[in-house]
């Protein structure tokens, strides 16, 4: 049911190229194809626009959508605590609050016991970078100020996040110089081992090595933590290697640096488990989380610091975390985050994404069999990557001329399935989603990708 006429939409969209910055967008291509889509109501895996088209949300909004549109107890989680609190004096905290941070420490690995919370994944990961550098100057090693991360990965959009992102999708020339004492290490995808690896574990293992040879170079007093999602998103579900994490924990522990997993994307069920660190049995020393946790219904994220770590914060007025963030923690996004964990707990939405990850996948796969433009397929629970390549052999991809990205995200929304088309893609529907639902993705991305295929000459 269209809910608003095209008049009225069009005055929508004009209003917006003129007044909004609508994310990673740009106003006159947005015009020339009619754009800005509006969206106004979502259910379970699919959400409707204005003008009453509907479509399978492929992608949970930007990865977040985990239990899926449209879940009233959230709502009304946030409207009765909006009745009673909706924010709390100075140098106090919240009810909702104080149960969340429980909750998300009793469900989160090891002794990852104390939570700061933030508004998103950008100032999560801007919070653990700081409380690393601020724990060693708290334990008597002042000198470790500086961070690995990995190509290919996106830690946020802030200044300090930019520093430690390496995608070509977020470049940062416009924004340089941003912070110093960054050094990037290669991405543990075993399709483009940087480093020549010829399986997953091999592929790993120098990747470990190259993070080693960093340390080494940099000093390893001089290395205050290493950054890294366990499964990279901008390059398409980078799995690595399942020794990976481990020899990552190992490497951390034998240098003295903190580790900080960024499970902005992958937690909160979204692999298979409730984070993705516990498939390789890896307690982090700060975890970073957004998205998943309210999904999406109310902005919030955090950093989850073990044990030790926030022990070092504790003890005088000095020792203090001196950071601050003025909706972190929320009374309303905290009573919406412990409802939204409750159902991914009582209707076991990570161990949907298991089953039903395991037949996207399986699909994927088939699809490769059959279209040779599929050049790899990787993914772990819901969280699925496809790679589009001109020339299997030499793994290359498409020129830019081809406009394959906007040919099959156009393909695709006209068969009412929303993905982002591009070199490297990510499908990573709701974690609600049902086998037919995974079985209609597959249908569309088989034959989009077979007209695309056709079309470019690809076949
Ligand atoms: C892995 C990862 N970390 C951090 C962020 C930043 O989160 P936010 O956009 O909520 O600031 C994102 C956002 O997509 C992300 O994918």
């Amino acid at each position: 049911m269209a809910t608003r006429t095209q008049a009225e939409v069009t005055e929508l969209q004009e209003s917006a190229l003129e007044h909004l910055w609508v994310y990673l967008r740009e106003p006159s291509d947005m015009a020339e194809k009619g754009e800005p889509q509006i969206f106004v109501e979502g259910k379970g895996c699919k959400v409707t626009d204005a003008l009453g088209n509907t479509y399978i949300d492929g992608m949970s909004g930007l990865w977040l959508k985990n239990v899926g549109y449209g879940r009233t107890e959230i709502a009304d989680a946030a409207y009765a605590q909006m009745l009673k609190l909706t924010y709390m004096p100075m140098g106090t905290t919240s009810e909702p609050t104080i149960k969340l941070a429980e909750k998300v420490a009793s469900i989160t690995p090891g002794d990852l016991t104390r939570c700061f919370f933030t508004s998103g994944g950008s100032e999560a990961n801007e919070t653990a970078m700081k409380l690393s550098r601020a724990y060693f100057k708290r334990t008597g090693e002042p000198t470790r100020t500086k961070f690995i991360s990995r190509k290919g990965s996106y830690h946020g959009a802030t200044f300090g996040t930019l520093a430690l992102g390496g995608s070509q999708y977020f470049p940062k020339e416009d924004y340089e110089p941003l912070l110093a004492g960054v050094f990037h290490a290669p991405q543990p995808l075993p399709y483009h081992c940087e480093y020549g690896g010829t399986t997953p574990e091999e592929c790993a293992e120098l990747c470990i090595k190259a993070i080693e040879d960093i340390i080494l170079f940099q000093g390893p007093s001089t290395i205050a933590a290493v950054v890294a999602e366990p499964i990279s998103s901008p390059m398409g579900a980078a799995v690595p290697g399942p020794n990976y994490w481990p020899l990552l924990r190992e490497l951390c522990d034998r240098y003295g640096c903190l580790l900080i997993a960024d499970e902005v994307i992958t937690g909160f069920g979204r692999t298979g488990k409730m984070f993705a660190c516990e498939h390789w049995n890896v307690t982090p020393d700060i975890m970073t989380v957004a998205k998943g946790i309210t999904s999406g219904y109310i902005p919030m994220g955090g950093a989850i610091t073990r044990k030790i770590i926030s022990d070092a914060f504790v003890g005088s007025s000095k020792a203090a975390f001196r950071h601050v963030i003025t909706f972190g923690g929320h009374p309303v996004a905290s009573a919406a985050a412990l409802r939204n964990i409750q159902i991914l707990e009582d209707e076991h939405m990570a161990d949907n994404a298991a089953v039903m990850g395991d037949r996207l996948l399986e699909g994927l796969n088939d699809l490769k069999d059959k279209h040779k433009i599929i050049g790899d397929v990787r993914g772990l629970g819901l969280l699925c990557g496809v790679e589009l390549v001109k020339d299997r052999a030499t793994k290359e991809h498409f020129p830019a001329e081809a406009d394959l990205g906007a040919r099959l995200t156009q393909g695709f929304a006209d068969n009412g399935i929303l993905l982002r088309g591009g070199d490297a893609m990510n499908v990573a529907p709701p974690l609600c989603v049902t086998p037919g639902e995974i079985d209609e993705i597959l249908s569309v991305m088989d034959r989009v990708i077979g007209q695309a295929a056709h079309e470019l000459g690809a076949e």
